[in-house]
């Protein structure tokens, strides 16, 4: 057996410490797989931790200096689990710039500096791997870059954040209240630290943003992503959803049309017989639409210790080979192409829209004149719960740009007095 490549942890929290037990428990597979053992030596904590017993049980070195960690000659690879942009930017950045390999689960920051970080090992020569980014313990990165490589993908939708699917599932099957599926999801440690992120849709996007890049080859931002979380969702909205076949998730999308993608993160209304409507829970799925496949689904846990760091140890085992091949300095993804994003002009989908309209003769001849003015149909229309004075009526529409919709919601604005309570996209059968 050849002596062991040696590893680097930045950050011995929750992940940090999965890592650790796959190491050790699948240690025997992941010889007899790269034909040598691999060995976390030290971890980056702060002066205020205490992880004495964990250095321990598995043999490692505790450090406070980061200089400890890259300026080590035996250590080949850190692994990157401290998660927010920064110290982690920079800590990535002198690893590359001190000939580490990276591997790292960290989304906010690949999401937003993930292109200058690829650039940056590229120029070093050196692998940067971060399949645990995207949907935790669902090997999505690999299987696109790798396996889809030769397909022509259209879309990819997503249920890739497991604090909102949770709370979706208990608004829906437990009719629990918003507030106290999130404060379950919170205890059940699958939530960010600041929960903003997952409810209000950016834990989404910044895997969208991911998923974009390997899917199409282009790369957005942040700013280019449409994000809406599912903050104030109300559950009569989810209850009417149910009551006419669909299920309300937040979905992640990043869709081709012609040579242009556009990507975002909303509430959509899935149809019930659709594969994305039975996911769960804090569990994610990943819809793939491609022109060689057809439609393939990627499921499992997005999140948590165990899966999370099974899927960073495959990176490190990846990284191991190419140091064996003498192949360094690939991207984790190489396809790449100019970035176009399509006009909302030509962007169509059908809508849900929730309205709240006085309960009175001739307000729906209203709604009506406003759609037909716009050029678009009802598909379907029910009304809701009246007080007597006022009434709730969803529409289902027929297919309609963003800019139709922009119109719509202006000429209610303008010349109803009734409230637009919400509006989600639905998704084709
Ligand atoms: N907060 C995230 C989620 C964790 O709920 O899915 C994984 O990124």
């Amino acid at each position: 057996m050849e002596k062991p490549v040696k590893v680097g942890l930045l950050g011995l929290g929750v992940v940090g410490t999965g890592v650790l037990e796959i190491l050790s428990d699948h240690q025997n597979k992941i010889e007899k797989s790269i034909g040598c053992p691999l060995a976390v030596t030290k971890a980056l904590i702060r002066p205020t931790e205490d992880k004495a017993a964990i250095a321990e049980k598995y043999d490692l070195q505790l450090v406070h200096e980061l200089s400890d960690i890259i300026e080590d000659p035996e250590i080949d690879i850190v692994v990157e689990v401290m998660g927010r942009i920064e110290p982690a930017k920079t800590f990535i950045a002198e690893a590359l710039k001190a000939g580490k390999h990276v591997v790292t689960a960290n989304k906010d920051l690949l999401a937003q500096h993930g292109s200058e970080l690829a650039s940056l090992a590229h120029e070093q020569k050196r692998n940067l791997y971060y399949e645990a980014s995207v949907a935790g313990g669902i090997p999505i990165l690999r299987t696109i870059a790798n396996s889809l490589a030769a397909d022509d993908i259209t879309e990819v939708l997503g249920i890739v954040n497991g604090t909102t699917n949770y709370m979706l599932t208990k608004m829906v099957t437990e009719q629990m209240s918003y507030d106290v599926a999130l404060k379950q999801a919170q205890e059940l440690g699958f939530a960010e630290s600041d929960p903003t992120n997952d409810v209000d849709g950016i834990d989404a996007a910044y895997k969208m943003v991911i998923l974009s890049k390997f899917a199409f080859g282009m790369t957005i931002t942040m700013d280019q992503v449409k994000v809406k979380g599912i903050r104030g969702l109300a559950s009569e909205d989810v209850s009417m959803a149910d009551s006419l076949g669909y299920t309300v998730k937040l979905i992640g999308s990043t869709k081709k049309t012609g040579d242009s993608i556009s990507a975002e993160v909303g509430p959509v209304l899935v149809p019930n017989t659709h594969p994305l409507a039975s996911i769960h829970n804090e569990f994610n799925a990943v819809f793939v639409k491609s022109s060689g496949i057809g439609e393939s689904m990627y499921y499992g846990p997005g999140a948590g210790a165990r899966p999370t760091a099974t899927s960073i140890v495959a990176d490190l085992m990846t990284i191991v080979n190419k140091i064996q091949l003498g192949t360094l300095g690939h991207r984790f993804s190489e396809y790449t192409q100019p970035t176009k994003l399509t006009a909302p002009e030509e962007s169509f989908s059908k809508y849900f829209l929730s309205l709240e309209m006085p309960d009175e003769t001739g307000q729906f001849l209203q709604l009506a004149e406003i759609m037909a003015n716009a050029g678009v149909g009802f598909e379907q229309v029910v009304q809701g719960k009246s007080d007597g004075k006022k009434a709730r009526v969803v529409v289902i529409t027929h297919q309609l740009s963003e800019t139709m919709l922009a119109t719509i919601k202006k000429e209610i604005a303008e010349k109803t007095n009734f409230d637009l309570l919400a509006s989600m996209k639905v998704m084709e059968g």
